[in-house]
């Protein structure tokens, strides 16, 4: 018997399970201290009245016979596709039952994607990034190229003379940067994508978060895009699913390599290894994209990104360098007095008691950064800012 020794090739431990092992150490050695968590980006504001009357609406209906529900279309029910399309449509995209699956959160289906592609192909990803698109490829066995981003190009890289892929991993809003692509250069990266044949496999999970209107929140605004993308989004930090989970990938009917519609190739894949969010979870995602819904969830949205503007404010008076923090939840900052990633989440917990994510973990390019997240609550978060000034000052 063989294992998969591609694992063997991963690093220990995933980037967030260290982080907490590391508080949780902390905590124990110290009970009396009152750690604020900025680390993993975790909603904390409980779902909205909205969501919780359809999810309790559906349990009732579970517990009747005449409204049981057993198993149904492994892609999401009708209701929920709707719901889907109509925001799409406020996006002035247009989208078919058929091209959406709704599964339990990106991540699962950032990973579950690579089943319909062939082990050779060229994977780009831009560093640093969201580690699940690296390691998800390597426990695959597939060599995985990065494209740098960095101070220099605000953390956006784009495709230049000597990109080579066949499958690129782009996310906008960027976690961990909080960058967002504008339409002309994600047009660089679809024109890219057309010209070699690629594939992008575009994460959006942070959409709801661009205010600003000039932004693309979707890859499928850009012209081009439905012939060389998939847009992998989550309920998890549009409508605090995070507990719930909710998700959906969006693979359009044009999108065609090999002479095959992968289309078609992921719904037989998700038809074979799964069987669908349960009814209740899909009542509760329809529910946040009804007008009542959306109302409420902009509202939680807006908390988080007063939050945002808080921590913003404060590396502002410390002249800290970051980006983020607008059009997205995430704070990515320079490490101050040239401290490493780690040594200022140390410094950081040690001093201040508050936890951030080392950009390190990221990637390579991220050392020397840091990333805070604005998910928290906003009197911990302020008590957190006001720590963060006293310590750097
Ligand atoms: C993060 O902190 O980067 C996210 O919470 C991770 C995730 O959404 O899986």
């Amino acid at each position: 018997m063989e294992i998969n020794k591609n694992y063997l090739n991963l690093k220990d431990s995933y980037l967030f399970r260290t982080i907490a092992q590391k508080v949780n150490e902390y905590k124990s050695a110290h009970p009396e201290r009152d750690v604020i968590r900025l680390g993993i980006g975790d909603v904390t504001l409980p779902l909205a009245p909205e969501i919780v009357a359809a999810m309790s609406g559906a349990v009732a209906e579970m517990g009747r016979k005449e409204t049981f529900r057993g198993y149904d279309d492994t892609n999401g029910y009708g209701f929920l596709k709707q719901a889907l399309r109509g925001y799409y449509a406020q996006k002035s995209v247009e989208l078919s039952d058929a091209e959406i699956f709704v599964g339990d959160g990106a991540k699962s289906d950032i990973g579950n994607i690579l089943d319909i592609f062939g082990e050779e192909n060229a994977v780009v990803v831009p560093d640093p990034v969201y580690p699940v698109y690296a390691d998800t490829n390597i426990m695959a066995g597939r060599k995985v190229t990065y494209i740098n981003g960095n101070a220099g190009n605000n953390f956006l890289p784009l495709p230049d003379k000597d990109t080579r892929a066949d499958i690129i991993y782009l996310c906008s809003p960027n976690n961990p940067t909080g960058a967002v692509y504008d339409r002309r250069s994600l047009g660089r990266w679809v024109d890219y994508a057309l010209d070699a044949g690629a594939v992008i496999l575009f994460d959006a999970a942070y959409e709801a978060y661009v205010s600003d209107p000039a932004l693309p929140t979707s890859i499928y605004q850009i012209e081009g895009a439905k012939k060389c993308a998939v847009e992998i989004c989550s309920f998890s930090k549009t409508a605090g699913f995070t507990g719930v989970r909710c998700g959906y990938t969006v693979v359009p009917a044009e999108l065609v390599r090999g002479g095959v519609s992968l289309n078609k190739l992921w719904g037989r894949r998700q038809s074979t290894k799964f069987n669908g969010v349960s009814y209740i979870t899909q009542r509760g995602a329809a529910a946040a994209l009804s007008s009542q819904g959306l109302g409420q969830i902009k509202e939680s949205i807006r908390y988080y990104m007063e939050n945002a503007r808080v921590i913003a404010e404060t590396l502002r008076e410390l002249g800290l360098w970051f980006t983020g923090g607008e059009n997205s939840p995430y704070i990515w900052l320079r490490c101050p007095n040239g401290m490493s990633s780690w040594e200022f989440f140390d410094y950081l917990l040690n001093n201040a008691n508050v936890v951030g994510t080392p950009g390190s973990g990221f990637g390579a390019n991220g050392e020397g950064f840091f990333r805070l997240t604005a998910f928290g609550d906003a009197e911990n978060l302020r008590e957190a800012a006001e720590r963060i000034k006293i310590l750097l000052r």
